[in-house]
Order: structure tokens, then sequence, then C-alpha cells
């Protein structure tokens, strides 16, 4: 069965444009799956703890605690059922936002997302990526990547992911077109999932 892990990460509940974005992938991928499975993680509802020594400690030493480890699990074991993975990503202050930075931080785990041994070696593979990227100003140069989409595929691709899809919305602080931009985007989404 096809598995969708959406993660949102803006501060805004309402009215934000990367959550609008995200509703409408779902609703065209559900149309496409109609027996897949929608996981949820919002890093912007629930508090993920910034890494501490404890942590990094616990990751690379198995008789070690840290009370992050759970979530550390839970998380990873999200990302371990899902075939494909939904991240809505806001521009804050030239990058992530730090709650999305703090998940990846707790889930780039040694022996669990990825091995060290001559070189990185991703452990999850056989998964889709999709980055719906949102930002007030225009970032990206023509033909390339902008902040966002740059920082997440050096992430995904630590991780084994490497089937990434790049759905960018740029602009959201200028009213003008801005009907047309995020029409642009669906667009892009639609022709990707039909
Ligand atoms: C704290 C904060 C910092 C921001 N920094 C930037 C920035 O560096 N560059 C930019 O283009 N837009 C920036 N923005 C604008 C957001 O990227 C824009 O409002 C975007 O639509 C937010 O996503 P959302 O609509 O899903 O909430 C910032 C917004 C906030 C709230």
């Amino acid at each position: 069965m096809n598995t969708l892990l959406r993660i949102d990460s803006s501060l805004r509940l309402k009215d934000s444009y990367s959550r609008r974005m995200g509703d409408y992938f779902v609703k065209q991928w559900k149309l496409k799956h109609p027996d897949g499975a929608i996981l949820k993680r919002d890093t912007a509802r629930s508090m993920i703890p910034h890494l501490t020594q404890q942590t990094v400690d616990a990751f690379f030493n198995e008789d070690l605690y840290s009370e992050d480890l759970p979530l550390s699990d839970k998380m990873i074991e999200e990302l371990s059922q899902s075939s494909e993975i939904l991240i809505m990503c806001p521009m804050y202050n030239y990058g992530i936002p730090s709650s999305l930075k703090a998940y990846f931080d707790l889930i780039i785990r040694t022996k669990k997302t990825f091995t060290y041994d001559h070189g990185i070696t991703g452990l999850l593979q056989n998964k889709k990526a999709h980055i719906i990227s949102v930002m007030g100003g225009v970032h990206s140069v023509p033909g390339g990547k902008n902040p966002l989409e740059t920082h997440l595929t050096h992430i995904l691709n630590h991780l084994g992911i490497k089937d990434i899809n790049y759905f960018p919305l740029e602009g959201t602080a200028s009213p003008e077109q801005l009907s047309d931009k995020t029409k642009a985007t669906e667009v892009l989404i639609f022709k990707h999932l039909h």
C-alpha cells in the first residue's frame, strides 16, 4: 500500500500558502491512490526539541539514553513506513524553519537512517520525496533550485532519497499575480500526479 508522510512546518495555522499547497497535493494524491494512507507530522504544532549532547551521545552509543530518543524512534518509524514524503517548507530568514531543522536533526541518525563506512549510505531507500517550498521573495536562479530546495536535497540524499520532485511557490509577499503563481504551482503538482 502507498503511504504518504505529510510534513508541515509553517508557523501559520491559517492563511498559510504552504499548507494550502499541501492540501492540494494530498487531495490529488488521494485521487491517484484511493487506498493510500496518509501520515501527518507538523513541526509547528508539536514542539520538537533541539539536539543536545546527551541525545547525540545516545545516537552513537546504545548503552546511553536521552529523553528525546522515543520521539526520534517514533519519527523514524513514520519515515520507514512511508513510500512517499511530502515536505512543506516556508522560508524563514533565508533558511528552513528551525522546527523543521530540529525534526531532521532528530531523524538523521547513525545506524537508523544512514551509515558511515568509507562514505555515507542512506538507509531510507526506494522512497520518493516531494518538496513544496514557499517564500515571500524570489530566491531561485533561472533553471536552478532555490536555497530551500538545495538544503532539503542534501538532507534527503544523505538519507538515501534520490527521487525528489520540486514544487516551488516564490513571491507570496507580492500580491501581484499571486493567484497566477499559486495556480502555476498547483498545475505543476497536478501534472506530476496525473
Ligand atoms: C519570521 C519570518 C521570516 C521570513 N523570512 C523570509 C526570507 O528570508 N525570505 C523570504 O523570501 N521570505 C521570508 N518570509 C516570508 C515567508 O516565506 C512567506 O510569508 C511564506 O509565504 C510563508 O509560508 P506560509 O505562507 O506557508 O506561512 C519570512 C516570514 C516570516 C514569518
